[in-house]
């Protein structure tokens, strides 16, 4: 986590820093610098808090500059505080670093220096590597660049680090290992970020730096090279990103306007691959590769949080259009066990942002093992989009707000057009269903549309139960997930402390919790267990719990049971979840702004998770 933005080149560097930090702030928003040279030298600017802060503070100073880095943290080593926010500077004084990632080997650098006399003012793993380069460019008498790749050679851990030398003004030294860098490439000048964001508007031509490489960066020369000094050969890649997927557009929150994009990106995703009136749906990642995938013995699954309930609801969908077997794995606990991994079974890995680093490990782990990576990924030449053997893009657009929201969608939607598409190729489901929910598939952007409309009722909802410590989220099949997915997003979003269950477990344990207090959020859209979630909403109901249903239009009978409703337009349960998630992501969104929180920036979180 923690993002990165630098610049080098004729313009004011600071005020591009300081717009890309704003973007960047997804990725981590606990305290805040930059660091920029000019005549007076190397200024370095820090402070605990968000970017917007920092910026409020820094009116007045010395800030013109023409290279320049800033940084915004996610604190792992050291509590949010001005000291421990980045840039650092070297116990010398001559170099600023920025970092994001873990120097996993910290504590055995940290002694070697202390022995050697350096003393740290900050809890940072990044301040004692760079004082770590230091010290080699001092005893080897080397130049930085030479020190940085000596020194990485030495650590372990993931980092993305950015360094300015006080003593070479026309100089960004950069490196990567395990998290993101994007270098864009403009006319006699480039950016630098932990994604293309702070580049928009400058230029559309970036360089995505693979692991174990460093950058020497000018305004107008960009040398690659590999740990062994091998020159690189950078890869320029054109990005498709339009500013304006990155801005408001006239909503209070990110989260706001992406849970109202839903109906194009729903759209996009599924725009020149699924024809509903042909029957067809084209996903080259999948043509390539349909016989591995049609005679696989086994899918495994691997993500982390939303991604991973997405997860949840393919392995019902693909079990049941393909009768393929599937596990649905946490990729951080799939990465550090010792997992079977057979002949033929395929690993899908699904990740919004293509960063997350337990994923992108355990896909590692998996090749090892010979297995075929299909990536489910929304960033466009993200790290997982690139170790994936081949996969499907999500096309929901830049995901700005914390808390997934279109990007789940997205998934789902990619999910069921794949598992659509094996059972077809396989034979495992019969040509009218196949039609009917490509006709359904297809109708979605509109069903969405319909919900967005009824916003309102769910603000409504949300005032009412906005003082709830607790809450239980309950649904059964392809449901089940959606209620996980509603409690992470209340919880996040409102630190209301929220669970979800499957409904028929609920007698197992936590209708203890339930009283009069306790609101139950039932997702009960119309499906073959109706007369089952039925029976549970009278349980909840028989110990006074209050019960919120999601519930199909046309439902007659939990109308009268509820105490609050909000309905869905009908569809087949296999496509059901990706309406029924919906109210879910606004009433939390609602719950969270009635009390006051950062929706956009909940406490803790950071979006982009590039630490193990
Ligand atoms: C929750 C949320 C997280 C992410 C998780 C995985 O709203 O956003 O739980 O889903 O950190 O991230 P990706 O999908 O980027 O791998």
């Amino acid at each position: 986590m923690c993002g990165i933005v630098g610049y080098i080149g004729p313009r004011e560097a600071y005020p591009i820093i300081i717009t890309g930090l704003k973007r960047q702030e997804y990725r981590g928003y606990d305290s805040t610098g930059v660091a920029l040279i000019n005549d007076e030298g190397l200024l370095i600017y820090k402070q605990k808090g968000k970017v917007a802060e920092l910026e409020e503070t820094l009116i007045g100073k010395s800030l013109h500059a023409n290279i320049g880095i800033g940084h915004t943290r996610w604190a792992t080593h050291g509590e949010p505080s001005d000291v421990n926010a980045h840039p650092h500077k070297s116990a010398g004084g001559k170099l600023a670093m920025i970092h994001n990632g873990i120097i996993e080997n910290y504590a055995q650098l940290k002694k070697e220096l202390i022995n050697k006399g350096y003393t740290f003012r900050s809890e940072t793993d990044t301040e004692v590597l760079l004082n770590f380069i230091e010290e080699i460019q001092k005893n080897s008498k080397c130049d930085l660049e030479e020190a940085v790749r000596i020194a990485l050679k030495r650590v372990s851990g993931a980092y993305v680090i950015l360094l300015l030398d006080q003593d070479n003004p026309d100089t960004i030294i950069a490196a990567r290992k395990g998290s993101p860098l994007v270098i864009g490439i403009g006319k006699g000048e480039h950016f630098l970020g932990s994604d293309a964001t702070p580049m928009l508007e400058y230029t559309k031509e970036v360089v995505y730096v693979n692991d174990y490489e460093i950058a020497v960066i000018k305004a107008d020369q960009l040398i690659l090279k590999n740990l062994g000094n091998e020159k690189q050969t950078p890869y320029i890649s054109k990005l498709d990103i339009e500013l304006a997927a990155i801005e408001k557009g006239g909503y209070d929150h990110f989260m706001l306007k992406e849970i109202h994009e839903q109906p194009s990106t729903i759209y996009d995703c599924l725009r020149g691959r699924l024809d509903a009136e042909k029957g067809t749906i084209t996903m080259k990642g999948i043509q390539d590769n349909i016989q591995a995938l049609i005679t696989a013995p086994r899918y495994i699954i691997i993500a982390c949080g939303t991604s991973w309930h997405a997860a949840l609801v393919a392995e019902y969908v693909i079990e049941e259009l393909c009768r393929i077997p599937v596990e649905v794995e946490y990729a951080s606990e799939f990465r550090y066990r010792n997992p079977i991994i057979n002949k033929g079974d395929v690993i899908i890995a699904i990740s919004q942002s293509g960063e997350t680093a337990d994923t992108l490990v355990a896909i590692e782990k998996a090749k090892e093992q010979g297995a075929f990576i299909f990536g489910i990924v929304n960033v466009v030449g993200s790290s997982i989009s690139r170790a994936s053997h081949a996969g499907a893009y999500t096309h929901a657009g830049p995901e700005i707000g914390v808390a997934s929201t279109k990007a789940f969608t997205a998934q789902l939607a990619v999910l069921l057009m794949i598992a659509l598409k094996i059972a077809k190729e396989k034979g495992t489901i019969d040509n009218t269903k196949y039609s009917r929910l490509l006709v359904e598939m297809h109708e979605l952007p509109e069903k969405v549309e319909a919900i967005l409309k009824n916003a309102s009722q769910l603000k409504l909802i949300a005032e009412k139960y906005k003082h709830s410590v607790n809450a239980l989220y309950l649904g059964r099949g392809y449901n089940f997930p959606i209620a996980l997915e509603g409690a992470l997003k209340l919880k996040e979003i409102s630190y209301i402390h929220a669970e979800g269950y499957p409904a028929a477990e609920m007698k197992h344990g936590p209708i203890a919790l339930v009283d009069d207090q306790l609101p139950v959020i039932f997702v009960a859209t119309k499906d073959e267990y109706h007369a089952k979630i039925v029976s549970n909403i009278q349980e909840i109901k028989a110990r006074k719990g209050k019960v919120i249903a999601i519930i199909t239009e046309g439902d007659e009978i939990i109308p009268s049971m509820a105490d609050d409703i909000f309905m869905v337009p009908p569809a087949d349960e296999i496509v059901a979840p990706v309406l029924s998630v919906i109210p879910l992501q606004l009433l939390s969104y609602y719950v969270g702004v009635a009390k006051g929180c950062d929706v956009d920036k909940p406490r803790n979180l950071a979006k982009s998770v590039t630490v193990e």
